[in-house]
This record gives C-alpha cells, structure tokens and sequence, in this order.
C-alpha cells in the first residue's frame, strides 16, 4: 500500500472514532438530562425585527449561536453589520459576526431601502453610538463554509434576511449542502399576498435569483413565510412591560419597536402592534412545534410583475418544509418570557 492510501486510511478511520466518540458523549448528555445545545449560524440584515430574533435567539438556553453573518436587505450590508454589532454590545454579548453580500447575485445594489420600516439607520432611529466592538475578518459565505466543514450534520442556520449569502456559500462549495443539519428561513408568501408587492415578500425580492437557488438547492429547508409570521403579532402595551424592567437593553429594543409598530400603523390601520417575523424563524428553530408545516415544492418567480413569488406546489423535488399555521399565542409566551 503506497504512503498517500495509508494515510487516507488512517484518517477516514480517526474520523469514524471520532464520530463514534461524539455520539457516545451525545447520549451520555441525554442519560444525564444535560441539555444539548444547538449550534447556529445566524443570517441576519439588522433591522428592527432582526434586533429582537437576536435578543431572543441569545437568551434562549437551547441555541449556541456560532456567529452572525450579514447582509444588505433591510438597510446597506455595512449598517447591517453596524446594527448587528451595536445591538450585541447593547445585550453585552460577544459573538463573532461577518460581513457578507453588498448585493444580489445578479442585480446588483438595492435600489431602495425600507426607512418607512425600520428608520435611516434600520433601527427606528434610535442609535446613537457607534458600537466599539468590531466585525471579525473573513466574510459570511466564508464563516458558513468553514463552520459547516468543522462540525457536519450539527449546524443549524437561522436566515432572516434576502438569501444571498447563503447562496454564494453553497455556489462556492456545494458539498457542505448535505452537511448542514437545517436552514430555517424567514421569507416568502406562499398561500397569502407578499408585504412588498402584492405577490412578493421583502427578503426574497430582494434577490429572487438567490432565493430561487436555495429553496431548491435540496437543503433541508423550513420555510417561515407570511402565511404563519402575519399570524403572531406584538402589541404595544408590552413595551410599558418591557421599559419597566428598567434594562438599557429593554428601553433600546422598546424604543426601536414603537417606530416599527408606528409603520405598521400605516400599513394595518388599527392592529396596535407588529408582526414578529424573525423572531419566529427563531422560536420555530428552538421547537418545531411551534407550526404545523406542509412539505411542498417551492420556486421563485424572477421575472417580471410577479417577481419575487413563491409559488409552492405538492408535486416536484426537492420539497421543504413550509409552514402553514402557527400556534400563535404559545409561540408569544415563549418569546416574551426570554426576549428581554
Ligand atoms: C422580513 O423583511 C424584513 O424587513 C424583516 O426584517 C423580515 O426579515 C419580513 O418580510
Ligand atoms: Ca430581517
């Protein structure tokens, strides 16, 4: 046997003791009741909705959140990293985060942002520091590739902004597609209107070409669209709870959240509250059954008026996961006793 096959022999078998080791460690946790955490990656395009997943996802026992990627969507790719890092020195956490896509895959630059929704600085306007703590170097697809490689089949991604990043990682090395563990994805409209235009929601038209590769890329997907997010809605008098924690951290998201609620009150004229759309990406990752899911064929229209619809259909491969009811009010209890 020359020198290269033993050595990819040895390997191959250090791999299998290892896996063998990290499975027995796995039900030891379980005999012992130990939790077991989750590892995830967390996509975001820090805007409001965004500020409170994280402040959720952090609090949340279950979730080891590796690191935050970020992207253009809600506001430019460099304030998503801005509010990214000022929101987690505002919850005094340390977690790595990484810049990603300044673009779409084939469009190029946002055109718009929504300042109606999330202010000029996508936090309703309430930031008034520039975070100390910097971005870490490397870039988004990046982090996502390396951190999948480093631990396969565990890793869990939570995106909640336009799927570009996601997109570049699996172009730039499609073999981690089977070694991620699941992606939940806050976006689309399947069987309700779109909150952009009356057929797309906002992540996914702003980069339909990416949106249309990752939904059927065949990765395990659950789909956190309109269809459940229009269902699980905030109201305001739980910032009076919120502020009388008397937290910084508190009053920031409350002060954040009554301009988003404010916008709401454009579009939904006496709803008194907003609808929690990425933190529910986050509650369904924490437990699934928070939704009730049907598995079906999803595609992204690219082109033309109805740019940005996802249209799902039962027959076609590969199939994800798409949610279709929410348990709205046990989804609310949960996220309301750890966001704060
Ligand atoms: C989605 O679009 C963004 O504005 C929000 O942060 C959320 O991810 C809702 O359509
Ligand atoms: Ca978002």
């Amino acid at each position: 046997m020359n020198v290269k096959i033993q050595l990819e022999n040895s390997v191959s078998l250090y791999k299998r003791r290892e896996k063998r080791s990290n499975e027995l460690i796995k039900q030891k946790m379980i005999l012992e009741g130990v939790e077991i955490l989750k590892p995830i990656i967390f996509d975001v395009d820090t805007g409001i909705d965004d500020a409170m997943a994280m402040a959720y996802a952090l609090n949340s026992p279950e979730l080891e959140v590796l690191g935050f990627t970020t992207c253009f969507g809600n506001v430019p790719v460099v304030d998503s990293t801005r509010n990214t890092l000022a929101v987690l020195e505002k919850l005094n956490r340390r977690i790595p985060v990484y810049e990603g896509a300044d673009q779409s895959l084939v469009r190029g630059k946002k055109k718009r942002y929504p300042k109606h929704v999330h202010g000029e600085d996508g936090l309703g306007n309430t930031l008034r520091f520039e975070p100390t703590i910097k971005a870490s170097q490397g870039n988004a697809a990046d982090f996502i590739i390396d951190q999948v490689q480093r631990r396969p089949h565990e890793i869990t991604i939570i995106a909640v902004g336009p799927l570009t990043n996601i997109a570049l990682a699996i172009n730039k090395a499609p073999m981690i597609m089977s070694l991620v563990k699941e992606v939940v994805i806050m976006g689309g409209a399947v069987n309700v209107p779109g909150n952009v235009t009356p057929y797309a929601e906002a992540n996914i038209i702003s980069d339909p070409e990416a949106a249309h590769q990752v939904l059927t890329s065949g990765l395990p997907i659950t789909l956190v669209g309109l269809d459940v997010t229009l269902q699980t809605y905030l109201l305001k008098s739980k910032l009076d709870d919120w502020r009388a924690t008397g937290k910084e951290s508190a009053e920031f998201l409350a002060e954040m959240t009554d301009y988003y609620m404010k916008a709401y009150e454009n579009s939904h004229p006496g709803l008194g509250g907003c609808a929690l759309h990425d933190p529910l990406a986050v509650g369904v990752a924490i437990d699934s059954s928070f939704v009730r899911t049907e598995w079906m064929n999803v595609k992204v229209v690219t082109e033309g008026e109805e740019a940005g619809r996802t249209i799902g259909q039962q027959d076609g491969e590969p199939r994800i996961r798409v949610c279709t009811n929410v348990e709205s009010e046990l989804f609310l209890k949960h996220f309301l006793e750890r966001v704060i």
